[in-house]
This record gives structure tokens, sequence and C-alpha cells, in this order.
């Protein structure tokens, strides 16, 4: 996987975003719309910051901009503080023009008969809108993506999802300890994922570094779920120096 290293978070996120930027205005040259996968979590908080700046200082417009996020724990109330649709609001939508309806954040109020039938849809729905032009990635420490945890096989879809011990883990405090951790999330499959035409992967810090090792120089294993990104004709893992500590 082409891999590239930055002094530090903030040096790499400048680069995606720019790559973010360039895309939404070619659509716009096209007249089309532009596709975005988009990840939560702490990876990408400064790429979105940096999409803000572009859109307040430069002139970035997002009104050609529909996205779909890869997941939400379930159950979920959108506007609970953890809610991954409450974090994209506050994180990147409402600071910038792309229009209410053009975004979509997985469901986690449903009641549980009805998700896959919602999973079906949401797939749908990125068919509908001409599939995805892009995709962000960030990766747990266990190498998951999405919430594709270890054991997703790689013709995975749009799912309900049991989440390890390890993402819990992770998430606990956020949630006030683990008994209050949700236990499941809906995500996108893997096989939504590959289908993107690009695929950037975020990674930043020591903690990833073993992961990140796994994922690009290691075997394709449903052990690593990131390391389904070999296949992919179009893959970049954007990664700072501690990242990639351990790559030889
Ligand atoms: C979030 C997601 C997860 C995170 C991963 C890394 O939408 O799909 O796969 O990207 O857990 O999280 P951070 O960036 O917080 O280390």
């Amino acid at each position: 996987i082409p891999t590239h290293i930055y002094a530090d978070a903030k040096d790499a996120s400048r680069a995606v975003a720019q790559e973010i930027a360039d895309l939404i205005r070619q659509k716009q040259r096209e007249g089309k719309p532009c596709v975005l996968g988009l990840a939560t979590g702490s990876s990408p908080k400064t790429v979105y910051a940096e999409l803000i700046r572009m859109h307040r200082e430069e002139g970035l417009s997002f009104h050609n901009v529909v996205s779909f996020n890869l997941d939400e724990y379930y159950p979920m109330e959108p506007d609970s503080l953890q809610s991954y649709w409450r974090f994209m609001r506050e994180q990147l939508f409402d600071h910038v023009d792309i229009p209410q309806g053009n975004y979509h954040v997985p469901k986690g109020t449903l009641p549980v008969d009805k998700v896959a039938e919602f999973t079906k849809q949401y797939e749908a729905a990125i068919e509908a809108a001409g599939g995805l032009d892009f995709q962000l990635l960030g990766i747990g420490g266990n190498g998951h993506i999405g919430f594709n945890e270890p054991g997703s096989l790689i013709n995975s879809h749009t799912r309900l999802m049991m989440l390890d011990n390890s993402t819990r883990a992770a998430a606990a405090a956020d949630f006030g300890g683990l008994p209050k951790t949700p236990r499941k999330a809906i995500t996108m499959g893997v096989s939504s994922i590959l289908g993107a035409r690009r695929v950037v992967l975020l990674a930043w810090g020591e903690r990833k570094a073993p992961v990140i090792r796994g994922a690009v120089e290691g075997l394709v294993t449903e052990l690593n779920p990131a390391s389904y990104l070999q296949t992919h004709p179009n893959a970049l893992f954007v990664i700072d120096q501690a990242a990639a500590s351990e790559l030889t």
C-alpha cells in the first residue's frame, strides 16, 4: 500500500484536506456531485478542521458534496453526546455549506428487526449517488476499518457488528465506563469500503505503529481488516512518523 509519512498529523491532514478539496472542485467543474465516505474518531478531526478553514478562507464550497459516514453505535440517539451524527455536525457539517439532506450517518435508533432493511437501503443510497468517489478511514488498534472488527470478511456488507472488547475499552472513557459502552455498531462493510474509487487511511501516534506495520507489510488477513486495502488499486496510507516507526 503506498504510504506517505509526515512529520506530524497537522502536516499530513493539510495534504489530505487538499486532495479532498481538489476533488470537490473538480466535480464542481464537471457539474457533478462529489460523493465522500467519512469517518469519525480522533484521527480525521484535523482534516475536518482544515476543510472548514478552506471553506472560510478560500471559498471552498460543499454545495455539491454528498456524504455517507462509515458507522454509528447501536443503539444511539442522534443528539447523544457520543453519537457520530452529532460528531459530524460539530466537527464539519455545521461549519460548511453542505445542504442538509446531503449527509448520511447510519441510524442508531431503529428497532433491531428493522436494521437489516436499513443497511440494504444505505448501500442502495450510495449506489444511487454514483458510488463513493473518496473514502476517508481511520484504523483501530486491532486493525478495524469502520467497525469491521477482526474476523470480518473481504466481501462483508453493511451490517450490525458486535464490537471487540478492545474497541469498547478504547471508547469507554467517552461513555463513563465500560458497562455503559455500546456492544454493537452499524458499519459499512469491507466490500462497501473497497468499492470506493479512492481510499485514504489516516493513523497518528505510536499506538498505531504495530497495526500499521501489519496492514502494510503483513499478509492480507481477516485478523487485520485494514490489510484488505492491499487489494485496492487506489489506496493510500497517510501516517505520521510515530505510526510509521515499526515499518521496515
Ligand atoms: C470511526 C471508525 C473507526 C475509527 C478507528 C480509529 O468512524 O470507523 O474505525 O476510525 O477506531 O479511531 P481514532 O481515530 O479515534 O484512533
